[in-house]
């Protein structure tokens, strides 16, 4: 029997497994690398950068719900200094394949990161989180604006040049995703990060106050991935050359599955992180099976298997 190709490509970055964390889940990769080789995975996707570094919200900042959870982290973070000096060049000794995810309160910031990025060896692609729930202005979350959005991913293109794949990480908190998928591929994305958290709030019954610091989270976990299906599904029906980074709510290998029979060529892995630091590997492994039981012979034969006429079934 031949071998799985279990390899991918997004834009022209290339992985030998479809399996990445999910930016903001295991922060840079060390405390993963405690438990398995980071070079095992498909990439890393690093906590979403800004330009200094940043505190966040009030706590507190999670709270569990049923099949899910809130984030409230408020992009807390070192800053792109500490990051370039500390993780990246961390990351860049393990050999880890690296996506770095940036995130700016303007579209100038957006590019200021965009420059210092520009021409750094060992990164894959640039994730640009537009789409951050955990933001004190609605207006700054772009990814609910098409304009805006358009903005921010013109402005990283232009300054970080046609090379490096730019993966735009849209929010499920819009009417019609698919407007917005297009319009940041036609500001110049080659991918699509999808989905982003979706906001939620949780109000304690003792308290009778919102639970969360920030009052409003973001929700992740099984509970979100039929919006993360159904999100995948509707972008790659619409523009199926146009590679997708699914998450939400992964946690077996049946999971990734079905994002990718949605239309992913790779899954991030992030929630089911925190409650098993291995679930990655896990993940991964049984999605091969799945893969070779089904008989497909590369990965990217089931990219958008569910899409095919009901006559294609194996
Ligand atoms: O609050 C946060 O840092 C979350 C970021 C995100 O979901 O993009």
């Amino acid at each position: 029997m031949s071998q799985l190709d279990f390899s991918t490509t997004l834009g022209n970055a290339w992985f030998p497994t479809p399996i990445f964390t999910a930016s903001g889940c295991a922060s840079s990769g060390k405390e993963l690398a405690q438990f398995f080789d980071l070079r095992d995975m498909g990439a890393i996707v690093t906590k979403s950068i800004m330009t200094k570094p940043r505190a966040g919200r009030a706590t507190p900042r999670m709270a569990e719900t049923p099949s899910g959870m809130l984030n409230s982290i408020g992009l807390q973070g070192p800053g792109i200094d500490a990051f370039l000096a500390n993780d990246l060049a961390w990351l860049v000794e393990q050999k880890a394949r690296i996506i770095v995810s940036i995130a700016g309160e303007t579209a100038e910031e957006f590019a200021s990161l965009a420059r210092r990025l520009r021409g750094v060896a060992g990164i894959s692609a640039l994730e640009v989180n537009i789409s951050c729930p955990n933001v004190e202005n609605r207006g700054m979350v772009f990814a609910c604006h098409l304009e805006s959005a358009q903005t921010v991913i013109e402005g990283v293109r232009r300054t970080i040049g046609g090379d490096l794949p730019i993966i735009a990480k849209l929010s499920p908190d819009v009417t019609d995703i698919v407007s917005i998928a297009r319009g940041v591929i036609d500001a110049g994305a080659d991918g699509l990060a999808l989905i982003n958290t979706v906001l939620g709030m949780v109000i304690n019954p003792n308290t009778m106050r919102p639970h969360l610091g920030g009052r409003t989270g973001g929700l992740s976990g099984p509970a979100i991935r039929p919006i993360a299906v159904r999100a995948i599904y509707q972008v790659h029906e619409a523009l199926p050359k146009v590679p997708i980074l699914g998450m939400g709510g992964v946690s077996s290998g049946a999971d990734a599955f079905e994002l990718i029979l949605a239309g992913a060529s790779a899954v991030s892995v992030g929630t089911a992180s925190f409650g098993n630091p291995t679930a990655i590997m896990k993940i991964q492994n049984e999605l091969r099976q799945i893969l070779t039981d089904k008989g497909f012979s590369s990965l990217r034969e089931a990219v958008g298997f569910a899409h095919r006429p009901e006559s294609s079934v194996r």
